[in-house]
């Protein structure tokens, strides 16, 4: 089942995030995400606990895919995908979806081009030095 993530995940939510991110998102990070409006935090639940979550802004035709990461033990089961698909539902206004992905993150990639987006370019030292991001874009 695909929800509104709730405080009451965080938990879990945190423990997915560390289990998948040298550099992950603080507790503030993500709390700060229910406060906003153009914000879509999803999770997907199953038998009563968080496998998966999406964070998705959005505005008038552009979105930003903020963040999706997946429990390692829940992976390659589509679980992604449908987090991915149910925001662009939600939002059919959307017309182009951009985001950055570490150069070095194959897995990511490999979705994000099955999900159809292409790579636009590069951002030096993103994410610290010598680490670059991947800039990908999907237009719709
Ligand atoms: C990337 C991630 C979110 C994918 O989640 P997922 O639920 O396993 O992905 P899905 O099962 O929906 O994958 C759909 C398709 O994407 C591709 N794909 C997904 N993960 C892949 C991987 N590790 N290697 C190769 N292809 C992959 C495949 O084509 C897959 O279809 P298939 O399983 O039928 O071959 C998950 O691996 C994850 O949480 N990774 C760590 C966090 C992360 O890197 N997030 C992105 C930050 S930019």
């Amino acid at each position: 089942m695909i929800r509104d993530a709730r405080p009451a995940d965080l938990e879990q939510i945190i423990a997915i995030e560390h289990e998948n991110f040298n550099r992950p998102w603080s507790e503030i990070s993500f709390l700060n995400e229910f406060k906003k409006n153009k914000c879509d935090f999803l999770v997907y639940e199953e038998n009563g606990h968080v496998a998966g979550y999406i964070i998705f802004w959005y505005i008038l035709d552009e979105a930003e895919l903020a963040n999706i990461a997946v429990g390692k033990k829940h992976q390659r089961k589509g679980i992604a995908a449908k987090l991915f698909n149910t925001c662009l539902k939600k939002h059919p206004e959307v017309s182009m979806i951009y985001l950055e992905v570490d150069k070095t993150n194959t897995g990511a990639i490999c979705l994000y081009e099955r999900l159809g987006f292409k790579t636009t370019g590069n951002i030096k030292n993103y994410y610290g030095k010598d680490k670059d991001a991947q800039r990908m874009a999907l237009s719709l």
